[in-house]
């Protein structure tokens, strides 16, 4: 068990909790992980809502008095409902509670809350449900994921008919349109907490950590069957968008407007951004600004971003899942929880530039709460799922799976295809061929991305002179620091000069620490590395130089505004193709694009971390 486990702003733990279980007659047999030395009080007098359907937008708490509050923390339990406990209550993984008994609305403001378009409503129905255990498919048939861009007529139309048929479904039905946008939402902006690892208080989040992946792995897997289920189609797979080709890098044809004003397009959704509508190529490494370019540069630096998040700064498992997140880990830690590469990278950028800026919001996409209401957000999703596929596939020594238990046992409830409550685990997810789907390739050996190491920066091209001895240390700035403006930063590297040997046992890591942002916001910043280049010449993303950025779309609702993060950049190839890789010191520069007025760093350090 990591030492990270009980960040000390929230919850002043000192020691390894104690667990303790009691009986409640609402709640039978359920787990309260007590914790010494709380410095939160448990909130113990809240109200199971009466059988009610209506209820289920109330927060509701288990009933648990503080007679049987007491009687559990004076050791009542047995061997019986230690047996029928669920698993997750003996250990600290992230435990969804019961989504349909225990949920919250999104309970703060969205900035412009009165021109929000979307309702911060978001709890599943509920239709008396209990939860059961997730139980694999037992069909024959693969679902083989296609390119949106070039689906065929008959994937084209089943898709469009699955999902005019969720949208016909009566609104409070847990397979409707509207139910399976509220997911997203539930999950994101506070609808769910942790109480069942015995922090009602802290809610749960599944973007910014280690669950990011295999929580929408699991969403996806769902809804896909669900509209399967609703067509009446076992072999029913999704589309994805492939932005990481070119043929691929627009909005895919099928999710625009019906050309004859009479039709709709159920794929279509009108809170999109009208200047990034075909046929605009998608900017991967989006800010926010427009940028002017060719679509030829596009394409390249599209290309490269991809690479930057599969493979530079994708390097190891941490970097590229996102930092470790267990029970009792508020969106306000300590540190060096950290955002994976893909998340940060082109995730959020196509998130925000599918967005409709006209908004306040920037529903759908470039909001979290609202982007489950875009059905191409879950192509989107499709292809950062299969991105996870990709980067495990290319075979990388460090490109696997978290095998900490506290990441297996992780789990989430959804309704599954037959509108039964199901608890999921990421262990469970890890195997797609147990899951019954893949990704249609083209070809399995080219990927265009895999050759878009951005080019090594010739010596001719960086200046001579080494002025940089001006340039602060770490040791010398003051940590925390503003990112009101660009920040240049020598930081010193553990080792130099490494061997072949020693590169393949360890990678170098650029660790940007305790980043903290107002979660309401946009924010971006880009990270540079050795940027040698002669006066007046400004790298690109394009370039070598440029280590990735940092973004965040806003998580509107959270019960604290503030959020912190970390971010991590591989070093080893940016050093080789920016001849730096001899040098002490690393000279990092952090640039500001948008949101960072109040954006603060705690720690800026390079590392090797064992592979
Ligand atoms: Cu849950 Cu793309 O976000």
């Amino acid at each position: 068990m990591s030492s990270s486990l009980f960040p000390t702003t929230t919850t002043a733990l000192t020691s390894k909790p104690t667990i303790k279980f009691i009986n409640t007659p609402f709640i039978p047999q359920r787990a309260i992980n007590t914790r010494t030395n709380r410095t939160h009080g448990f909130r113990v007098s809240c109200n199971v809502a009466p059988d009610d359907d209506h209820n289920h937008n109330k927060p509701i708490l288990p009933n648990i008095d503080r007679r049987n509050l007491l009687l559990g923390l004076g050791g009542l339990y047995t061997t019986a409902n230690l047996t029928s406990l669920p698993p997750a209550a003996l250990a600290d993984p992230i435990t969804t509670p019961d989504i349909t008994s225990i949920c919250k609305e999104a309970d703060s403001g969205i900035k412009d809350l009165e021109k929000a378009v979307r309702t911060r409503k978001c709890c599943p129905p509920n239709i008396k449900k209990t939860i059961k255990p997730f139980v694999f498919p037992n069909e024959k048939t693969v679902r083989m994921r296609w390119r949106a861009h070039n689906g065929s007529k008959e994937q084209v139309e089943k898709y469009k008919k699955a999902i005019q048929a969720m949208r016909d479904l009566p609104d409070d039905h847990p397979h409707s349109f509207i139910q399976q946008a509220k997911i997203h939402c539930a999950y994101c902006n506070g609808g769910y907490t942790q109480v069942d690892s015995g922090f009602p208080d802290i809610d749960i989040q599944i973007h910014n950590s280690w669950l990011f992946f295999p929580y929408h792995r699991w969403y996806l897997y769902f809804y896909e069957r669900i509209l399967g289920k609703l067509i009446n189609d076992p072999t029913f797979a999704l589309p994805y968008w492939n932005w990481d080709n070119p043929a691929g890098m627009t909005i895919p044809d099928i999710f625009l407007e019906e050309k004859e004003k009479s039709k709709s397009n159920p794929l279509f959704d009108i809170y999109r951004d009208a200047r990034h509508l075909p046929p605009k190529l998608v900017d991967l490494d989006f800010g926010g600004g427009e940028r002017d370019t060719t679509n030829e540069i596009q394409i390249a630096c599209n290309l490269s971003t991809v690479y930057r998040d599969l493979v530079r700064n994708g390097a190891d498992t941490k970097s590229f899942f996102g930092g470790e997140y267990v029970a009792g880990d508020a969106p306000v830690a300590n540190g060096d929880k950290s955002v994976g590469s893909v998340e940060a990278g082109c995730h959020i950028a196509v998130h925000r530039w599918v967005g409709d800026s006209t908004q306040a919001n920037f529903e759908d996409m470039g909001n979290l709460y609202s982007s489950g209401y875009d059905p191409l957000f879950y192509a989107h999703h499709s292809n950062v799922d299969r991105m996870w596929k990709l980067w495990k596939d290319l075979g990388i020594p460090g490109h696997t799976e978290p095998t900490d238990p506290d990441w297996l046992n992780a789990s989430y409830v959804f309704y599954d295809e037959n509108q039964d409550l199901v608890r999921v685990y990421n262990k469970d997810c890890i195997k797609m061929d147990a899951l019954k789907y893949n990704y249609y390739e083209e070809s399995k050996s080219v990927f265009p991305w895999r050759k878009s190491r951005p080019a090594k920066r010739s010596k001719n091209s960086q200046a001579t002179s080494n002025s940089t001895e001006d340039v602060k240390t770490t040791e010398q700035l003051k940590f925390p620091v503003t990112l009101d403006g660009v920040l240049k930063v020598r930081v010193k590297r553990s080792a130099v000069n490494r061997t072949d040997e020693e590169k393949a046992k360890a990678n170098e890591i650029l660790l940007i620490n305790g980043i903290k942002f107002d979660g309401e916001k946009y924010v971006k910043f880009d990270v540079f590395v050795n940027d040698k280049l002669k006066e007046g010449e400004v790298p690109t993303p394009c370039d070598p130089e440029y280590a990735g950025g940092f973004a965040q779309i806003p998580h509107t609702g959270m019960k604290k505004m503030l959020m912190s993060s970390a971010a991590r950049f591989g070093l080893a190839e940016l050093l080789e193709d920016t001849n730096t890789e001899g040098e002490e010191y690393a000279v990092v520069t952090l640039v500001p694009r948008i949101g960072c007025e109040d954006l603060t760093i705690s720690d800026i350090k390079i590392e090797l971390v064992p592979i």
